[in-house]
């Protein structure tokens, strides 16, 4: 019951989870084993635009590569910047769209997608990066999918775009369906102004292993996973109960603490799974020191080296001073 436009875009934030979901139930699905709670970044994160394939409007930058490429590919652009077919990218996103083609005339399309997260920043792109194609996808057809379906379909995309549909706090319910059909996010109501993450962005060291393969080998060979379900049950609730209540001694103990039983789950994987770096392990370290001095500041870290900040507005000339380098995002002040 397609009814295209030319074109669709939408606009998704990049999310940070602040009780993380790690290891799935079904990899075809993308089903959780934990349900998991975030923060979305306001303005920071992916703008995607999509239509079907058209070689006069596609070939104005790159005529030459465009018209190499049979009419049946997607024509894939980052940040205006054409990307090959075997590009990890441009398959990830074409593997997705193959989903919708069947009732979208199986043409070819072409997607442009403009991320403006600091690259090196370790802040998951692919969480924005699917709710906003899921979107755009769905103002190009016009189905007018309520939210819980779009955070369902950007769950098939990469798990944690399942929270990015949304503003603001964020739940995603892990389901028991083996459909899936209950595993979908939803906006928690809470506004919580003076909330304030930081990004340190200490290196750009590629990651090791995928989130994906990294969740598999956790959940497969790791004895400490074993105690992580429930903890991860625990931990929601009291973030939950410490957002209700604005307690942010409460929030950041148990999201760092959350963190930091994820990275242990991981390194007592075979093989070892190991994502932080020396400069991680500093940070850390300068993060204790800061807060045994009386900054009420705390961290959280996901599969990757780069380090992110919590703490409140009244805190924030004083973390800016400990932490040179340190962009702070403002999560309710920069919604678009
Ligand atoms: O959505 P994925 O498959 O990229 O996995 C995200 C995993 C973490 O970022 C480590 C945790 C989370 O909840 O975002």
């Amino acid at each position: 019951q397609a009814n295209p436009k030319a074109a669709g875009s939408a606009f998704a934030p990049s999310n940070i989870a602040l009780c993380k979901y790690w290891g799935k139930r079904d990899a075809a699905l993308n089903l959780p084993i934990n349900s998991s709670l975030s923060i979305s970044l306001g303005d920071l994160g992916t703008r995607t635009e999509l239509r079907i394939r058209d070689e006069g409007i596609a070939s104005t930058s790159s005529r030459r590569a465009v018209e190499a490429m049979p009419s049946s590919l997607d024509l894939v652009y980052l940040n205006d910047a054409l990307q090959s077919p075997d590009s990890s990218f441009a398959q990830r996103i074409s593997a997705f769209l193959d989903l919708f083609r069947p009732m979208l005339g199986n043409a070819g399309f072409e997607v442009r997608t403009e991320n403006n997260i600091p690259t090196a920043a370790g802040l998951a792109s692919s969480a924005s990066g699917f709710a906003a194609l899921v979107m755009a996808l769905d103002d190009f057809a016009g189905w007018g999918l309520e939210r819980r379906k779009l955070s369902m379909l950007a769950r098939l995309g990469s798990g944690s775009a399942s929270r990015s549909v949304y503003d603001g706090f964020v739940q995603w319910h892990a389901g028991t369906h083996p459909d899936g059909s209950d595993s979908f996010a939803e906006k928690l109501s809470f506004q919580w102004p003076e909330f304030r993450i930081g990004i340190l962005e200490l290196t750009d060291a590629a990651k090791p292993v995928g989130s994906r393969d990294g969740m598999n080998r956790t959940v497969e060979t790791s004895p400490l996973y074993r105690s992580w379900p429930t903890q991860a049950g625990r931990d929601i609730e009291t973030i939950r109960r410490a957002i209700q209540e604005k307690d942010f001694s409460a929030l950041g103990q148990t999201a760092e603490q959350n963190a930091l039983s994820m990275h242990a789950t991981m390194m007592s994987a075979w093989p070892p799974l190991i994502y932080l770096q020396p400069e991680s392990m500093a940070m850390i370290h300068q993060v204790q020191r800061v807060r045994a001095d009386g900054l009420e500041v705390y961290l959280t870290i996901d599969a990757g080296p780069n380090i992110k900040l919590l703490f409140l507005e009244e805190s924030e000339a004083d973390v800016a001073g400990s932490f040179p380098g340190l962009k702070i995002i403002k999560p309710f002040e920069e919604v678009p």
